[in-house]
């Protein structure tokens, strides 16, 4: 029983838990949750008790009149009286999480790529901010995501601020979150997309107002240059291999537009869309052998090159903060 317990709610804690939430979207979907979960197991009590009743404490014949009793109520009356309950108050919070927020603050754009995800912070007051595979909000402030794909449908779900929403080609569509508390939570593709289904995920970091707005200024900035080795031949080589026709390195020549914006991917929790560590050996390791971390990848290997050339490359990216 212990066990059975410990192996039920060890999955309801961590930066993935829709039964852990950190935002409203998903407070109200967890109170739904319970609420659901203390009807199932008292009905599951009383036909359990009542099955005791009858064939341990009272075997034998029982009047037809309260059999037909036990049939309508328990069969017809309950369940209906039940399900419409639940269903009513389903709706009425469905109704809840997609009202827009009066004031919402920030807008980010999200677009489902594969198998990463493309991000562009939309601030009221400025330019877009480019980024990619983490996305960083302020605390209890509301955020409107508007989400599409290239290619194929993926799904948008960070399950501890709120609910998902598709993401499709060629349409908008939109999901408002207010995260409640501060932390590093996990996104997810929550739709089978393909081969990287599984390997796409993303840091949501949920950061106090202040230091979000500190953030986002950074994020705007250029990459800063490096004159340090082997980080700064890094550069050279990163230009010169051709790494700059699908990767944007801002305030660089580097301005393709295939693949995530490396301006900052120092500063990013993960490589690869939440498969490796931010470390040079991951960086190593994505550059020379992509398809043997992420398979179905677009990035072409780079293992041919020399292990100094790596070792630079490696040094270059995680410089760029
Ligand atoms: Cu993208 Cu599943």
């Amino acid at each position: 029983m212990v066990v059975c317990l410990a192996l039920l709610t060890g999955a309801c804690a961590g930066p993935q838990s829709a039964l852990d939430p950190a935002g409203e979207g998903a407070e109200r979907i967890a109170r739904l949750f319970w609420w659901m979960a203390a009807w199932a197991a008292l009905i599951w009590v009383a036909l359990v008790g009542l099955t005791v009743y009858l064939t341990r404490l009272r075997p034998g014949e029982h009047e037809d009149q309260a059999a037909r009793w036990l049939i309508i109520g328990g069969g017809v009356v309950f369940p209906t009286v039940v399900l419409t309950a639940l269903l009513g108050y389903g709706l009425g919070l469905l109704d809840d999480l997609l009202e827009p927020p009066t004031t919402p603050r920030l807008r980010v754009e999200i677009v489902g790529e594969e198998w990463w995800w493309r991000v562009r912070y939309l601030p009221e007051d400025g330019e877009p901010v480019v980024a990619a595979n983490e996305v960083r909000l302020p605390v209890g402030e509301p955020v409107t995501f508007e989400v599409t794909a290239h290619g194929v449908i993926h799904s948008f779900w960070i399950p501890s601020l709120g609910g998902k929403i598709d993401m499709i080609p060629g349409r908008r569509n939109v999901l408002h979150l207010t995260p409640t508390r501060t932390g590093t939570f996990r996104g997810t593709c929550s739709e089978y997309c393909g081969m990287g289904h599984a390997l796409m995920s993303f840091a949501a970091v949920v950061m106090p107002a202040d230091e979000f707005d500190a953030w986002l200024v950074d994020e705007r900035a250029e990459a800063a240059e490096t004159s340090a080795e082997p980080a700064r031949l890094g550069a050279e080589l990163f230009l010169a291999n051709g790494c700059g026709a699908c990767h944007t390195v801002r305030g660089t020549s580097a301005n393709g537009e295939i693949g995530p914006d490396l301006t900052h991917v120092g500063s990013r929790s993960t490589i690869g869309a939440g498969l490796l560590p931010m470390d040079r050996e991951a960086f190593r390791r994505w550059i020379a052998r992509p398809q043997e971390v992420k398979p179905g990848v677009l990035m072409p290997a780079y293992e041919a090159l020399p292990d100094e050339d790596l070792d630079a490359l490696a040094a270059y990216l995680a410089s760029l903060r």
